[in-house]
């Protein structure tokens, strides 16, 4: 079955349960549906007069209405802020999608999720001091891509939690974040000069990140932006050798479309996800090559993040040592310590397919939310 297949059948599976609950909440409600009239990744809005305040507000669709807003300025710009609006722009520039309340599981949140930044200014909150151990910002010709380590209970993701990935696309083509929208000038002269980013995708999790952003003229934006490996984590999404404790800018080449892989006797191979329902990924067929890279220059976390010194987290990981209240695995299962899978190219950068299984002990629950809405 292919990775759409899988997400549709789960889709149903989920719209046929909502669909009975709907009922027998009332029988006047017009049905709900899936998709939006307009996919996400084809609304564009000039930055920032363009932006309305929601960009997905269609009624009667089956995940709800959008969580936040687009619309991000000074009074939004709080450690409680909605803002669905984000940025890649520099190693000192970026934006992380991260969940709204602390304690939370990316598969449960991933719909919901609001940008955290490294820069004030744009109405979003701001990832708490010391929050982030170890960045890698990288240009390529046809994308940027941040990769780091990243204390990820300072920005509301239990520490225990594998993860998952974020994009603009998801199986109901309204995004995770629903209604979020990413911006760069990365390739628009810098500056405050912001071009929408049709094409990018963030694994969150392992207390681990990447984020990439491909270049909206680039002939293959959906390719190295690829959105439907949702299991098997940065290490294959964003294949890079950052290191934990380094904060360094690179230029670099091209990684393979992820999935794309050469194999022995010279033929190029798509990878193919299997199904959720066939358990844990713990072998995988090949290893990612990770791209030549130069150029490299190193700084100083408190310089590159002045901004974020006095910003604080909602929960404090050096205070709460152990996150209480089930979150290493509870009767409910969330948070289990499963084997860090998602964002696993951040700390396995060797690639070791032994290294990088995606995380099985989730709940049923999470594991319909990670079928339905990865892709
Ligand atoms: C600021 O953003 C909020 C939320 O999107 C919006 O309601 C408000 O009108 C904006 N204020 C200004 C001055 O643009
Ligand atoms: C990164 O290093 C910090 C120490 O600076 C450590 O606390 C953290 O666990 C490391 N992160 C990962 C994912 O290995």
């Amino acid at each position: 079955m292919s990775p759409s297949t899988r997400s549709f059948s789960a889709l149903l599976a989920l719209a046929v349960s909502l669909s009975t609950f709907s009922q027998s909440v009332s029988a006047q409600d017009p049905p709900m549906s899936t998709y939006p009239p307009t996919a996400l990744a084809d609304k564009h809005f000039a930055y920032p007069t363009g932006i309305p305040y929601k960009v997905d507000t269609d009624q009667g669709l089956i995940r709800g209405f959008q969580h936040g807003y687009n619309q991000c300025n000074s009074t939004t710009e709080n450690q409680k802020s909605l803002c669905q609006t984000s940025f890649l722009n520099s190693i000192d520039d970026f934006c992380l999608w991260a969940p709204d309340l602390p304690e939370s599981i990316v598969a449960n949140t991933e719909g919901e999720m609001v940008a955290w930044c490294t820069k004030p200014g744009r109405g979003t909150r701001l990832i708490p001091a010391n929050a982030l151990k170890g960045v890698q910002f990288m240009r390529t010709p046809d994308y940027v891509q941040v990769v780091g380590f990243i204390d990820q209970s300072k920005i509301n993701i239990q520490s225990a939690d594998y993860g998952g990935e974020m994009d603009p696309h998801g199986a109901d083509l309204r995004g995770n974040p629903m209604g979020g929208l990413m911006y760069s000038n990365a390739f628009s002269g810098g500056a405050d000069n912001f071009q929408q980013v049709i094409e990018w995708h963030n694994f969150m999790g392992g207390n681990g990140f990447c984020l990439k952003a491909c270049d909206p003229a680039g002939p293959n934006a959906a390719h190295f932006c690829e959105h439907r490996l949702d299991r098997i984590g940065c290490a294959y999404n964003a294949p890079n050798n950052a290191q934990n404790g380094t904060f360094e800018a690179c230029k670099g080449d091209n990684q393979d479309f992820p999935g794309v892989y050469t194999a022995e006797g010279g033929a190029v191979v798509t990878y193919t996800q299997p199904p959720e329902e066939q358990g844990a990924i713990s072998t995988m067929p090949y290893q990612p090559k990770v791209p030549a890279s130069s150029e490299c220059q190193q700084f100083t976390s408190a310089v590159l993040y002045k901004a974020l010194a006095s910003v604080t987290a909602a929960i404090d990981s050096t205070v709460t040592a152990a996150p209480t209240g089930g979150a290493h695995g509870s009767g409910t299962g969330k948070g289990a310590p499963v084997k860090t899978g998602t964002a696993a190219g951040a700390q396995n950068t060797t690639n070791d397919a032994q290294t990088i299984v995606a995380g099985g002990l989730v709940t049923v629950f999470g594991v319909v939310f990670s079928a339905m809405f990865f892709s």
